[in-house]
């Protein structure tokens, strides 16, 4: 949500900002903006739209210079255009500011600025950070330092002035993340580390709090209060080559086809096949930590919240305990009966969503132990939950989330056999043969990978529907959901996702033969049940495209379209219908000619609320 990149040092900031822009857009891509301190005077280039619209501007009147900062932004105050993009600057055009999160007090503080005679060129909440910082006396630092006192709500920010040109001032307050990069030729400032990784892998990540301030000569890291900090940086795990195209069209292709390498590092190296054992020592959940476990309760938003919803049927049914998920929007505002008794754990690819954070806080608060899983290593998520699970899917670029969904699913399988293990409820032969099929989910979604041709076809067949509706009964419930989302937020059809059996409760109004039906129907449990509710859709007129098991030998004659779902165990098998969900709804988008990786009105990270 909203990109920060600032750059000091020997390299020549203007292109060099606009370089790792690029790598940023995806946090957000309706407008974008660099300044930088050239010649002595503040330069600033702004303009709406993508950066490739920026691009152009600095083709025309270059940035060059020591110092500077960018930002590429998803609109929350004021429309986007070229006025509301960051940097925004002061009266006198002598500092400018880039600022990711929202400042709830900007009202307030702007009717005051006003009064005092500063003018205003934007409708953007940040405009109020340069003009109080003019405000207050002193050097850049100091006078950021007082700024920051007045301000309310969550906040990154990157501030350079003209009086002090070779210097860079970070500011990190709340949900936004802001790191310092170390390279042999400067220091970087960001908001997502893959920005810099062609320049430097060495990071250092502001807490809460925390101010960096950054020249040619060295780093200094300080809390607001002005008290000297010393921390070494870490070193990302991931090269700038994980996080490009690799030959690819868009990311999110690539990041389907990564799932097979993605699911094997994150069970790699915590499984036990033999003993059918899982080891998560990282977690700190086990002996007493364990046995105080009564009640779990699962939170996340959009995608991470459907990984969630199967996490509940899968941790109820190895561990019997008790699972409540929550959308983590809502779980933070109605006081949630949460005591020492209950497990949180918080699913996350970004470790960032401000949602997902504040129901955490929430938890804790309430003296709930909390587990994350989540991607992002050093993520605020991460650092602030007492274990973590880490998916190693490696960096997600597309907005729509794919590989990090389905690394979450074996998160929480692997999470659920090592509790039910530890707990007794799960015994050592069926453990051993679930972590033999986990095992094999990589082989059965590069055969799935090896058929995605077929599923072209079928998102022929979608691209031109009104609506499409998603079903999905148990375990395949959630992914009816995520399949739905997954169409509508990249090709924007409308789509929604429901439980088989609920259809004739009132969906069952909309079929008709332009509302195509995709039914997600393995062999199962409650395999004929779903049978029934196609054949209510095919009775109504409707289209089906069924997800169905190699060997069904039903199902031909009640759809329109098979795709064939290799085998494996129920409480696994999200892990492959996921597959072919998100391949239907990339190739719809494609086929309607949609930015498949930057959707409208979306970003990558949301760490707003
Ligand atoms: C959908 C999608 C979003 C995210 C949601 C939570 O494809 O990507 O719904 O899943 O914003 O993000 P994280 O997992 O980073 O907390």
């Amino acid at each position: 949500m909203c990109g920060i990149v600032g750059y000091v040092g020997e390299r020549d900031a203007g292109p060099v900002l606009l370089d790792c822009l690029k790598r940023l857009e995806y946090r957000g891509y309706d407008s974008a903006g660099v300044g930088v301190i050239q010649e002595g005077r503040l330069e600033l280039r702004r303009s709406a739209g993508k950066i490739l619209e920026l691009e152009r501007v600095m083709e025309q009147r270059p940035l060059h210079g020591r110092a500077g900062i960018a930002h590429t932004r998803w609109a929350t105050h004021g429309r986007p255009s070229a006025a509301n993009a960051h940097p925004h600057s002061d009266c006198a055009s002598s500092l400018a500011v880039v600022h990711n999160g929202i400042i709830e007090n900007h009202r307030s503080l702007r009717r005051a600025l006003e009064s005092q005679g500063h003018r205003f060129g934007s409708e953007t909440d940040t405009e109020v950070i340069p003009h109080l910082i003019e405000s207050r006396r002193g050097s850049i630092e100091a006078a950021t330092q007082e700024a920051v006192q007045e301000l309310e709500g969550d906040y990154a920010l990157g501030i350079i002035s003209r009086r002090e040109p070779e210097k860079l001032v970070a500011v990190r307050s709340g949900g936004p993340p802001l790191s310092v990069g170390f390279a042999p030729d400067g220091f970087f400032l960001t908001s997502d580390a893959s920005a810099i990784l062609p320049y430097t892998r060495e990071v250092l990540s502001l807490e809460e709090g925390e101010m960096a301030v950054l020249s040619r000569e060295g780093v200094r890291l300080v809390t607001f209060g002005g008290r000297a900090v010393d921390r070494p940086p870490t070193r990302v795990p991931w090269d700038a080559e994980t996080a490009q195209k690799g030959g690819f069209p868009h990311f999110m292709l690539k990041e389907i086809w990564e799932q097979p390498r993605a699911i094997r590092d994150t069970w790699g190296g915590r499984v036990d096949l033999e003993a059918g054992e899982v080891r998560l020592a990282e977690l700190g959940l086990e002996g007493e930590a364990l046995a105080r476990v009564r009640r779990i309760v699962l939170v996340a938003c959009g995608t991470s919240w459907h990984a969630s919803l199967v996490g509940k049927h899968v941790l109820e049914s190895l561990c019997r305990i008790p699972v409540e998920v929550d959308v983590a929007s809502e779980y933070r505002y109605r006081s949630p009966i949460v005591d020492p008794w209950t497990l949180t754990i918080a699913i996350s690819q970004s470790g960032e969503t401000a949602d997902t954070l504040g129901a955490v806080r929430e938890s804790r608060a309430r003296q709930s132990m909390v587990v994350a899983i989540c991607n992002v290593v050093g993520s605020t998520l991460a650092r602030e939950a007492d274990g973590v699970l880490y998916t190693h899917a490696g960096p997600e670029i597309g907005v729509a989330s794919t590989k990090a969904f389905t690394t979450q699913l074996v998160a929480l399988d692997l999470l659920a056999i090592h509790m039910a293990r530890a707990k007794g409820t799960l015994s050592p032969e069926a453990a051993r043969t679930l972590l033999h099929e986990l095992a094999e989910i990589p082989c059965l979604v590069e055969d799935m990978l090896g058929r995605a041709e077929g599923l072209r076809d079928l998102g022929a067949a979608l691209r031109s529907s009104r609506s499409v509706l998603y079903l999905g009964r148990g375990i395949q419930y959630p992914l009816a959901l995520e399949g739905a989302l997954k169409l509508k937020e990249i090709s924007y059809i409308h789509a929604e996702g429901y439980p088989a059996g609920e259809m004739k409760h009132g969906p069952i109004a909309l079929i008709d033969r332009a509302v195509p039906v995709v039914a997600i129907a393995p062999q199962g449990r409650l395999y004929e049940k779903t049978l029934s509710n196609i054949e209510e859709v095919r009775a109504r007129d409707g289209r089906v495209i069924a997800l169905a098991s190699e060997d069904d030998r039903e199902i031909a004659g009640k759809a329109d379209h098979v795709f064939r779902l290799p085998r494996t165990s129920e409480l696994l098998m999200p892990i492959l219908t996921a597959v072919p969900l998100q391949l239907l709804a990339y190739y719809a988008a494609v086929l309607r000619g949609c930015d498949v990786d930057q959707p409208r009105n979306l970003a990558k990270s949301v760490t707003v609320e």
